[in-house]
């Protein structure tokens, strides 16, 4: 079954979700689910998905809202410079960057609803956020000044994956911020910035308020 146009999948997004704030990223909403698996089912008919992934688009997840929290903390970190949100999701990162002063921010992410996502939300809040839907991962770490990896440790072979292009990125001089709340495949020998205790859904997480740290890597400077 071909993927539905960018028009079908953002028509998707606004009916199946509603456009809400987001309690620790202040000044930001995104367009968010009230049954995550209802739109789960929903959005695999419209793939032609009989095992559809969950629909990471439609919540931010506890490691992105680390790294807002931690950018609202430090804006340093993304003013001015050319920052890539891995794994977008909603485009989370990706908006904060841009809101705090990111002199660009692209998203990526396997998943075509997260295209129809960032493009909604990144309107709706008022910045330009470039995306790409791939697996960039088989090639070289882009030139960017900053990455962003909110929440892309909780599946074993994307986990590993992931650190292994981030340390890569980081030796080349790339800042990388990996935003976790302590999911099964986050390395132990990252370097620990900051943690916070984040609002989230008792849909996704065990309690509502999950404590997530945003972690770096060792030759990943931040100026
Ligand atoms: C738990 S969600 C995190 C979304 C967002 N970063 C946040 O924190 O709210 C993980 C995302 O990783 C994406 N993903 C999984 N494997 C990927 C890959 N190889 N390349 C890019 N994105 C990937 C999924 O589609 C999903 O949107």
């Amino acid at each position: 079954m071909p993927t539905p146009s960018h028009a079908a999948l953002r028509a998707f997004v606004r009916r199946h979700t509603r456009l809400l704030p987001v309690p620790d990223a202040p000044g930001v909403r995104l367009q968010l689910a009230d049954d995550v698996m209802a739109v789960c089912r929903l959005a695999g008919d419209e793939l032609g998905q009989a095992d559809p992934p969950l629909p990471y688009w439609a919540f931010p997840w506890a490691g992105g809202l680390a790294i807002t929290r931690y950018l609202a903390d430090h804006p340093e970190e993304v003013a001015g410079r050319r920052v890539l949100d891995i794994a977008s999701g909603s485009g989370l990162c990706a908006i904060v960057a841009m809101q705090l002063g990111a002199a660009s921010a692209d998203a990526v992410d396997i998943d075509p609803f997260s295209e129809a996502a960032v493009a909604l939300n990144a309107r709706a809040n008022g910045v330009r956020v470039g995306f790409s839907r791939q697996d960039p991962l088989g090639d070289a770490p882009p030139s960017v000044d900053v990455i962003l990896a909110g929440d892309v440790c909780y599946e074993e072979t994307m986990a590993e994956r992931m650190i292994e292009w981030f340390r890569l990125a980081a030796r080349r001089g790339t800042r990388v911020l990996l935003g976790d709340p302590g999911r099964n495949y986050l390395p132990g020998d990252l370097d620990h910035l900051a943690t916070y205790g984040v609002r989230t859904s008792r849909e996704l997480e065990a309690t509502e308020v999950r404590m997530s740290s945003v972690y770096t890597f060792g030759d990943s400077r931040s100026s």
